[in-house]
């Protein structure tokens, strides 16, 4: 099974710096080793989209609104996203979580939404340092999950990615260990077989994501129970991400 690649831009890159970036990529990826999925800033999809076209390569947003439309200055819909080509979207990472306040409410208004425009959910969980050293990792996931999957129907979660994103390896360069990737991994399928099925627990894609590099990306995507990786930071360098995405197996 080849690897599912996920590049999160976050607020980086300009409109001139995407074009190069994606210029550069399409012409140089392999496509024989991962799957790959582009988060650019909204104002790059329309360009990503363009140079994306007619390659393997998806195209995914970093943020939706919860609502369909109307007076909700500044935002964003799952409607609008579709309309430039966006086929995913992350909901629920944890800097929108925690610097935009996002409660796992919103998260859950913000995937229905979503699912119910066509859109794919890259859902991102994970536990802070403090949750971590007192032992609640376990809590915390199952917690978001339980709530952030509320009321969704069985046949949805195949349009849901869940990445274990735990806070303190997020941009800090202290990524996690392949042992506590496993044992995540283990949690998370145990929570969406005991809340969906056997076959959910099964078939969902678990991505890991924090402080992912060229050095560190092989052994932590080669965890048991991990279809792939989210990325940051590394994924800005255009040359490192072409080595991650034309080598990972
Ligand atoms: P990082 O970010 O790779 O820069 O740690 C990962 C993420 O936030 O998705």
């Amino acid at each position: 099974m080849k690897k599912l690649i996920v590049a999160n831009f976050k607020m980086n890159q300009n409109l001139n710096e995407a074009k190069q970036y994606f210029t550069k990529f399409v012409a140089n990826f392999k496509g024989e080793r991962a799957n790959v999925i582009f988060c650019p800033p909204f104002v790059s999809l329309s360009l990503a989209n363009y140079f994306l076209q007619g390659t393997p390569i998806k195209l995914g947003a970093q943020n939706v609104n919860e609502e369909e439309a109307g007076a909700y200055t500044g935002e964003i819909s799952a409607n609008m996203l579709k309309s430039v080509g966006a086929e995913y979207v992350i909901i629920g990472h944890s800097e929108r979580r925690n610097k935009f306040k996002e409660s796992d409410k919103l998260i859950n208004k913000k995937i229905k939404t979503s699912l119910k425009n066509g859109l794919k959910c890259i859902l991102c969980v994970g536990e802070s340092a403090i949750d971590k050293n007192s032992g609640k990792t376990s809590e915390i996931i199952r917690k978001q999950l339980e709530e952030d999957l509320k009321g969704l129907y069985e046949n949805e979660l195949e349009s849901v990615i869940i990445a274990y994103e735990p806070i303190w390896a997020i941009g800090t360069g202290n990524n996690a260990s392949v042992k506590d990737v496993e044992m995540v991994a283990k949690i998370i399928r145990k929570v969406i077989y005991e809340n969906f099925s056997e076959k959910a627990s099964r078939d969902i894609q678990l991505l890991y994501g924090g402080s992912l590099n060229e050095k560190n990306y092989q052994a932590l995507l080669g965890s048991n129970g991990i279809d792939g990786g989210l990325f940051g930071g590394v994924s800005l360098k255009v040359d490192s991400f072409l080595n991650i995405a034309n080598s990972v197996r």
